[in-house]
Formats: C-alpha cells, sequence, structure tokens
C-alpha cells in the first residue's frame, strides 16, 4: 500500500489511512498518534458559514454527497469529520435485526446495538405492528384524557420490576429520566447530596451530567448541580465513606456501559442496598444500559437479587422504534406526587406512539426468550473474543461482560481505535465506550444469529490480527 494522503490538506483522511501511514512511513516511538491525528484531521475541519449549495433534497435525489455535504454544513461540522475518520462515511437507508443497509448496498452487522437500544433488533415485525396500528387510530394524546397505552405499559413494567417497584413516570430519554429520579429523591427524603460512581454515565443534561463520572464532560459546564460526588465503581467501602445525612440518593449503573463494561464484584448492589437502608438514602439503579435483558436477566440488578427504590429506563424500551424513558419507584416514594401531582412533567413523555412501543418491546423480549438469549449468544461471542485475546495477549487486557454487553479492553486506546476501523472496513459498526476509549463494546442486538456471531469473530479476529501487523515493532 502506497502511503495516503496524509499532507493533503483538502482530503479527510482516515483512521486506517493514519495506521498504514505510520507504520509505512512514519513510524514513531510511540503509538499515540491516535489522538495527535484525530486532532490533525479535526483541525482540518472548517465551520462552513454560509452553505450556497441548492442540489435536490427529496429522498430519492438526495445521494450520499450531498447528505454528508449537508450534514457537514447543517449539524455538525466536527462529528461529521470524526464519523467519517472512523471510517462511517455511507448514509443509513433501511434496518432489520441486526443489518443496517446503505447507501452504497452495503449491509453492515450492528454490534454496537445504538449503545444498547437495538435490543428487540431493527424492524421488529410485532413492534412495527404495534406501532402502526396506533398510529392509524391516535397518534398523538390530547394530554388530558387517560392514555390505555400508558397504563398498560405502567402496568406491565410493575409486572417485570423487581421488589415494591409499581408506578412510572414516563419521559423521553435516559438523560430525562435521570432529571426525574434526582427531583424525585431531593423530594422524597428532604436532603440535597447524591453519591455516584467514577466512569459512570446517565446523560448529558445538567442533573444527570452532575451524577456521571467523566471529568473531560463535566468540567466545561461547571458549575453543575452541587452536592454530588463520585467513588470508584465496585468498592463498597467507598460509597460507605461517602454516603452521609445529607445523601437523598445513591445512583449506580448494575454493569456499568459507558465506563467501560464494567461488572462489580458480586455482593456490591446488595452491599450498596445496605448502605442506602442503614443511612436513609434512596438507592437507584440506572437500567438504561442494562434493562430489558441486555445483560442476560431482564435487569442487571437481578443478577444479586436486589431491588432499587427507583429504577431508570430508556434504550431498549423504545423496541428500537420510538424513543422513551421511564423512571419506576416504590409507593413510598411516590407519596411525593399527593402535595402537587404536577410537581414534574413534560409534554411528550408517555405519549401513545412510545408507549405502544415500550408494550410490544417487552412482549417480544417475552415471547421470544430474549433474556435466555443474551446469556446464551453473549457466552458464544465472549468466547470468540476470549479466543482472540489468547491469540494476542499483548493487545487485549481483558474480555469480560454479561449476556450480550461485552466490552473488549485494549492496552492502549489507540489499539482500539484501529481495531474499529477494520470491524467498519469489514462492514461491522462497533465502537468505544464513551468514559473509557480502550474497551470496543459489543452490544447487538439480542436476536443476533449464530452466523452473525461468525462474521463478528472472525472480523474481530481479522482486525487484531491486521492491527499487530501494523504496529509491529511500534513500542505501546
Ligand atoms: C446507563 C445510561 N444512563 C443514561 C443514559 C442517557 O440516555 P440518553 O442518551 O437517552 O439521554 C445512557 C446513554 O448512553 C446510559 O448508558
Amino acid at each position: 500500500m502506497t502511503a495516503p494522503s496524509l499532507h493533503d490538506p483538502t482530503h479527510v483522511p482516515t483512521l486506517a489511512e493514519f495506521g498504514h501511514a505510520i507504520a509505512l512511513t512514519e513510524k514513531p516511538g510511540t503509538a499515540s498518534f491516535h489522538a495527535e491525528f484525530a486532532t490533525l484531521a479535526l483541525a482540518r475541519t472548517s465551520a462552513m458559514t454560509h452553505d450556497t449549495s441548492t442540489h435536490d433534497t427529496s429522498p430519492a435525489n438526495y445521494g450520499d454527497e450531498n447528505v454528508l455535504h449537508d450534514y457537514e454544513a447543517h449539524i455538525n461540522p466536527a462529528l461529521s469529520h470524526l464519523m467519517r475518520f472512523v471510517g462511517y462515511d455511507s448514509v443509513e437507508i433501511e434496518a432489520h435485526g441486526c443489518l443496517v443497509r446503505d447507501s452504497r448496498g452495503r449491509e453492515l452487522l450492528d454490534c454496537l446495538g445504538g449503545y444498547g437500544t437495538m435490543s428487540v433488533g431493527y424492524s421488529h415485525p410485532h413492534v412495527v405492528a404495534t406501532v402502526r396500528e396506533q398510529l392509524e387510530r391516535q397518534a398523538f394524546s390530547s394530554r388530558v384524557l387517560f392514555s390505555a397505552a400508558q397504563t398498560r405499559l405502567a402496568k406491565k413494567l410493575a409486572q417485570i420490576t423487581p421488589g415494591e417497584l409499581q408506578y412510572t413516570f414516563f419521559c423521553n430519554s435516559g438523560a430525562e429520566a435521570a432529571e426525574a429520579a434526582i427531583k424525585l429523591a431531593r423530594l422524597k427524603t428532604g436532603r440535597t447530596h447524591f453519591v455516584s460512581a467514577i466512569g459512570s454515565f446517565h446523560g448529558k443534561t445538567m442533573g444527570a451530567l452532575s451524577i456521571s463520572g467523566r471529568e473531560r464532560y463535566k468540567t466545561p459546564f461547571a458549575p453543575l448541580v452541587p452536592g454530588c460526588v463520585q467513588v470508584p465503581f465496585g468498592d463498597a467501602a467507598a460509597l460507605e465513606g461517602a454516603v452521609e445525612t445529607n445523601t437523598a440518593a445513591v445512583i449506580l449503573e448494575p454493569v456499568q456501559g459507558e465506563g467501560g463494561i464494567i461488572v462489580p464484584p458480586d455482593g456490591y448492589l446488595k452491599a450498596a442496598r445496605e448502605i442506602c437502608d442503614r443511612n436513609g438514602a434512596l438507592l437507584v439503579f440506572d437500567e438504561v444500559q442494562t434493562g430489558l435483558g441486555r445483560t442476560g436477566k431482564m435487569f442487571g440488578c437481578d443478577w444479586e437479587g436486589v431491588a432499587p427504590d427507583m429504577m431508570m429506563l430508556a434504550k431498549a424500551l423504545s423496541g428500537a422504534c420510538v424513543p422513551i424513558g421511564a423512571v419506576v419507584g416504590t409507593p413510598s416514594v411516590w407519596e411525593v406526587w399527593n402535595d402537587n401531582p404536577l410537581i414534574h412533567s413534560t409534554t411528550f413523555g408517555g405519549n401513545p406512539l412510545a408507549c405502544a412501543a415500550g408494550y410490544a418491546a417487552i412482549e417480544v423480549v417475552e415471547n421470544e426468550n430474549l433474556v435466555a438469549r443474551s446469556r446464551q449468544q453473549g457466552e458464544k461471542l465472549m468466547a470468540a473474543m476470549r479466543a482472540a485475546q489468547e491469540k494476542y495477549p499483548g493487545f487485549i487486557k481483558e474480555v469480560r461482560g454479561r449476556g450480550l454487553m461485552i466490552g473488549v479492553e485494549f492496552a492502549h486506546d489507540d489499539v482500539a481505535g484501529l481495531v474499529i476501523a477494520g470491524l467498519v472496513g469489514r462492514n461491522i459498526m462497533a465502537a468505544y465506550t464513551l468514559n473509557n476509549p480502550t474497551v470496543i463494546r459489543f452490544e447487538p442486538p439480542l436476536v443476533i444469529t449464530d452466523e452473525q456471531i461468525a462474521w463478528a469473530a472472525t472480523a474481530f479476529d481479522e482486525s487484531v490480527a491486521s492491527t499487530a501487523e501494523m504496529l509491529q515493532g511500534i513500542e505501546l
């Protein structure tokens, strides 16, 4: 391969090109090139101040080049460059199950699954039919009469969630669920402080960010909500030390997603429950990513049989169809609504299309045994990743996870970046975890087949092999 045009200022280079350029022409002493070159690629982004293009944007004539041009001109130029840098440079056309077809006619296997959203698979026929029926009958709610779609989903959530969880507040996203949980915990306890975990991710609105655990996303927005502290995830003693008389709630993901797919030690969730009970604080589990079968149990907290006072849901509850968020709480917590039933509300939360999708999604999880399937297929995928780890122990530090929530930790985030580029080049959608770029996550739809697992395993093995070859002789 000839050296790519890294020095051509009009060309947006890809990560794979950088890797080859480094290996073939520029071999540095260390492999810390990823961040440097990503910066270089992004530096070539110049915001278009005035877009004078007049091309046709009707669906039939809106070609790739024009979509990419307009994304850059009207959405987010830097993100557009970043996507192209990694190799995500085409337009999605349709998607079914685990497969996304793009504008070049390629079929991509989605191993990212919308960061855990596509659990029942894209365009599941039962979800689509249920939503279509609701759409044709009543697309949106009057907001003053009772909604059967909403009530039915709330009842179903009460049936499938653990412990005394019985009531649901509906919203539209995971971050909104975090906001609701924070406000309800303050109201219920009369306290103002929160304890959460380092590396955690609960969303990017101000409250959700305040309880999240990565400074890179928080510092630019300081000051955030006061009284929020983070402790190491999985460390019960640290949790005990941080909870005090003004702690309204402890908020934890049962398995950390964006922190790098971190499974806590056995007994951690139970200890968190006891610490909260001893100190009069509420326990909130953020099951936005772990919920509805992702970890091989219906909820991540089921691994320890621990029930929270509130549970946050979003992502998979959408049925990969209509956005939704939810906080499910106990009757004791729900007393807070008695003084003012409108103390917290949202116009679109609990809309009939989202609730129809949510109900249908749970039916699919139940009827197709997706919880058990997540465990079975997860074991197969994880075995394949472990086989690759044995071949390349210097590159892959750890393979971990539960069910189809799998993380592969690499020795260096540059290596993870090049492996992702290799996967994308082999038609596999993948990404690293937001708060830990050394970890590639595998969270495909729970309906992934054996053949698709074999495809992902082969592509992974080949991508690690070619990355290893590319970086031969480079000190990591
Ligand atoms: C555990 C967890 N909580 C909350 C959120 C925020 O959800 P949303 O992006 O819908 O706001 C996410 C998103 O990745 C998440 O993984």
